[in-house]
């Protein structure tokens, strides 16, 4: 614990190494919030492509983060969501997860602009919740201070595998090679970037999630927050109302 008085576990890694899985269960047994940041990037994506904004003009594109209003809701509907994602009140939950967006996400994320908009809402919740908070610079930018670091890791092409049979069970008209093709990419430049680059934080615990099941996925993690935040884990404080 540190003088925040709330606890935040920080989880990151690369595109569909389990992280936005193992971090929506791990909430839920703990009755922490669970926050996907990346679904702000992927917010600011979108609102790009809508508006006919050119992706590669940074200051464009980093002027429409600050404009506007990304809200991250409870599900509200039944249609195998795990949340909703307003931009200016329109429901984009789906949207932000085509493949359209997969292939340009990772250039409004190297924006120095759009990630310092972005990492200031996401400071501010995890210094206010119990939060289990996923991405690519939680452990390193966003909550460096964060009570637990972990990484996730696996092979590329078993995350592309877990990928193609999300897109496909979704009905998106997409090839594995495609989907491979993107997440290599997007990899290289989440990992390659000169502001908040993907990298384990040192103090990060390393897993390898490749050949392992969810349930064995999250097993191990609630075994490594017991022993590292011990009675701290147990904290429960449910969170109903839209974090932003
Ligand atoms: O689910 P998946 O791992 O495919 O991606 P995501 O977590 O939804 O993130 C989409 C993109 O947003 C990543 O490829 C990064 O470019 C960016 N991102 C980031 O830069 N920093 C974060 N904390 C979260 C996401």
């Amino acid at each position: 614990m540190t003088a925040r008085n709330t606890v935040c576990i920080a989880i990151d890694g690369e595109a569909a190494s389990g992280k936005s899985t193992l971090g929506r269960l791990l909430a839920g047994k703990l009755g922490y919030l669970y926050f996907d940041t990346g679904v702000m990037y992927r917010a600011v994506a979108w609102a790009a492509l809508q508006r006919a904004i050119d992706i590669h003009d940074e200051q464009a594109v980093t002027e429409l983060a600050a404009q506007i209003n990304i809200q991250i809701t409870p599900p509200g509907c039944d249609d195998g969501r795990h949340y909703s994602v307003f931009v200016d009140g329109v429901d984009v939950s789906w949207a932000i997860r085509e493949p359209a967006v997969d292939k340009v996400v990772s250039i409004v994320a190297a924006y120095p602009g759009v990630r310092q908009v972005l990492k200031g809402h996401q400071r501010q919740i995890g210094l206010t919740h119990n939060v289990v908070m996923v991405g690519r610079d939680i452990g390193t930018e966003v909550m460096p201070d964060a009570d637990l670091k972990i990484y996730l890791r696996a092979p590329v092409e078993e995350r592309a595998r877990r990928r193609y049979l999300e897109l496909q069970a979704r009905g998106e008209e997409v090839s594995y090679e495609e989907v491979l093709n993107s997440m290599r990419q997007r990899d290289y430049q989440d990992s390659h970037r000169a502001v908040a680059p993907l990298r384990a934080a040192d103090d990060a615990i390393v897993i390898d999630t490749g050949h392992l099941s969810v349930e064995e996925m999250v097993t191990r993690a609630l075994k490594i927050v017991r022993s590292k935040l011990g009675e701290h884990s147990s904290v429960t404080s449910c969170t109903d109302s839209p974090i932003r």
